[in-house]
């Protein structure tokens, strides 16, 4: 499974990234509304740490408007994914941007029909957003399953990124699917790799190891 992580701050993909377990990066406007700096710059520093897909997103509305604008944000470094939201005009958009060679990530997906729709106009990634269905008390991975069971079905090669992930529960659950991705906030990146076993095994070992003849 390749981990991705969501947020746009630059120390935490830094520091993710020194980790050695990073993939790429997500970010959305929101995110990046919450780093100083021109966005621009700051997606051009994010592909300069990570050699991996980073995803920056369109706001425009219209199909001409995001083919505009992705054409222009491919520009900013290789590594650059177009997200795109799903509706009508974005399906145009991503056909189109698609075919023009530049990758996408079909973004605010909340249901299986959605990603068969985005995966038939050619997307590389899809978005769903478990945390978000959870919210409103629908169970978010359900329709991870279900994506991953259509994309087999049919052979598409649209990746599955599984998107706001609220928990270390999530990713166990994306990874039992066999989602191809999940992207991660950093908080939850952290909590990954803890447990409090493994933290009382060091300790007690630790301690032993002081009684040892040396
Ligand atoms: O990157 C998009 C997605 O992960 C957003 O997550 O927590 O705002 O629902 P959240």
């Amino acid at each position: 499974m390749k981990l991705f992580i969501d947020t746009a701050n630059l120390d935490e993909i830094k520091t993710a990234q020194s980790w050695g377990i990073l993939d790429g990066v997500t970010t959305n406007p929101t995110l990046l509304s919450r780093e100083k700096g021109n966005f621009r710059n700051i997606l051009r520093s994010i592909c300069e740490v990570v050699d991996g897909p980073v995803s920056g997103e369109v706001v425009s509305l219209d199909a001409e408007g995001m083919i505009k604008e992705g054409k222009d944000l491919a520009t900013i470094h290789s590594n650059i994914v177009i997200k795109i939201p799903m509706t009508l005009e974005g399906l145009k958009a991503i056909k189109s941007l698609t075919a023009a060679g530049i990758r996408t990530n079909t973004t605010l997906v909340f249901s299986p029909l959605q990603a068969l729709l985005a995966a038939k106009a050619g997307t590389t990634f899809v978005s769903p957003f478990v945390g978000r269905l959870d919210d409103i008390h629908q169970v978010g991975m359900d329709i991870v399953s279900q994506i991953v069971t259509i994309y087999e079905n049919y052979r598409y090669e649209t990746e599955v990124i599984v998107a706001s992930i609220r928990n270390p529960l999530h990713i166990v659950e994306a990874a039992m699917f066999g989602a191809h991705i999940c992207t991660i906030p950093f908080s939850v990146m952290q909590k990954m790799v803890k447990h409090p076993l493994t933290d009382s095994g060091i300790k007690r070992f630790l301690e032993d190891w002081k009684k040892v003849e040396k």
